[in-house]
């Protein structure tokens, strides 16, 4: 099925069940097998697909020092039988060799990434979870596995991929408070790139949004402070009279599949979408005057995932829901369609296992 090579070496401990197949939180459970494939001396290995175990690294991998760790997510749908299909591995694929790069880290080749991925969800299809909705997560990731302490991009990395039963990431609408302490991206920044640190900034403005009774942040830019970037761990885009409006993508905001996809089939649709800048106060006035017809987080693990409360300093609003047949929501069935396979794939987005 791969005109790559990759060695399998199939479990004989399989820990699947029924209830760690579809009720396990998302990310909590990991499927029976790996994929593995080491960098070193200038060029890749030869990937394996091995069982999920602990796996041997020096004591301070390069990763843990200078952060040169990246990390991809995409979603493998279930069809017919034992069949899956994976959304847009390509486009994820693309991404990784932007983050590599940002991260003076060597490329991921497309056929370990897409035949890496088809090959496992092959091997462990049967965790694909039997509840409505369930798909698999799969999560490529790349660190620095390098054994130095000079400042400069490692000789050896690990790139694998690993992957989980999921659900639904959010259970209803999400809560964000405008962030004004933290910032997430900045020009020339790594905003852009699907890099560990990244995350690693962000969790401490997610600890205290939470504290708060938010979901998350509502991210602005990091000189005005004044600039919607995105929503927590994902994109955002909001409907003003019609038009769906969403941040241009401008080297800080990460340039999301999910957000893609979605603006792709409101585009086929005849909706309006503006790619620009869009502030803080724009929001709050266009909710003042009526316009604001609710907004969305777009993401991989959360899908299409309404906004609920807005918070900026002491002034704070409840969106609208989305209603089913505004765009988004339209945009969103859409998607699910092309990725159940109830409406036909014209962008040539699923890719077969
Ligand atoms: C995704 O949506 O796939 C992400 O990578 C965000 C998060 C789960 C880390």
């Amino acid at each position: 099925m791969s005109s790559l090579s990759i060695c399998v070496t199939r479990t004989t401990t399989p820990r699947l069940t029924d209830a760690l197949r579809d009720t396990s939180p998302f990310g909590g459970v990991f499927t029976d097998h790996v994929l593995v494939c080491d960098y070193a001396d200038g060029h890749w290995g030869t990937p394996a697909i091995v069982p999920y175990h602990d796996m041997p690294l020096v004591p301070g991998p390069l990763v843990a020092h200078y952060g040169q760790g990246i990390f991809e997510g995409l979603k493998a749908y279930p069809r017919a039988n034992t069949g899956a299909v994976v959304f847009r591995p390509d486009a994820n694929h693309r991404r990784m060799v932007q983050s590599c790069r940002r991260m003076a880290m060597p490329e991921v080749p497309a056929d370990l990434f897409i035949d890496g991925i088809r090959a496992l969800v092959a091997v462990d299809r049967q965790w694909m979870p039997a509840i409505l909705g369930g798909t698999l997560y799969l999560r490529p990731v790349m660190f620095a596995t390098g054994d130095a302490l000079g400042v400069r991009p490692s000789d050896r990395y690990r790139f694998l991929i690993e992957m989980c039963p999921v659900g639904a990431y959010f259970s209803g609408a999400v809560d964000l408070v405008a962030e004004e302490t933290y910032v997430r991206a900045f020009p020339g920044g790594t905003g852009a790139a699907k890099c560990a640190g990244n995350y690693a900034g962000s969790l401490v403005a997610q600890r205290e949004a939470q504290a708060r009774g938010f979901h998350n942040v509502l991210w602005l830019d990091g000189i005005e402070r004044r600039w919607v970037e995105e929503a927590g761990l994902m994109n955002i885009a909001f409907v003003i009279g019609g038009t769906v409006v969403t941040p241009a993508l401008n080297g800080t905001i990460l340039p999301g599949v999910t957000r893609d996809s979605v603006l792709t089939l409101l585009r086929d649709m005849g909706v309006p979408v503006d790619e620009r800048r869009i502030s803080i106060d724009e929001v709050f006035e266009a909710h003042a005057a009526g316009t604001l017809e609710g907004a969305a987080g777009l993401g991989t693990a959360a899908t299409v995932a309404p906004i609920g409360r807005l918070r900026h300093r002491d002034r704070e609003i409840s969106l609208p829901a989305l209603a089913a047949d505004s765009p988004i929501a339209r945009a969103a069935q859409q998607l699910d369609a092309v990725r159940t396979g109830t409406a036909p794939d014209v962008h040539g987005w699923l890719c077969e296992v």
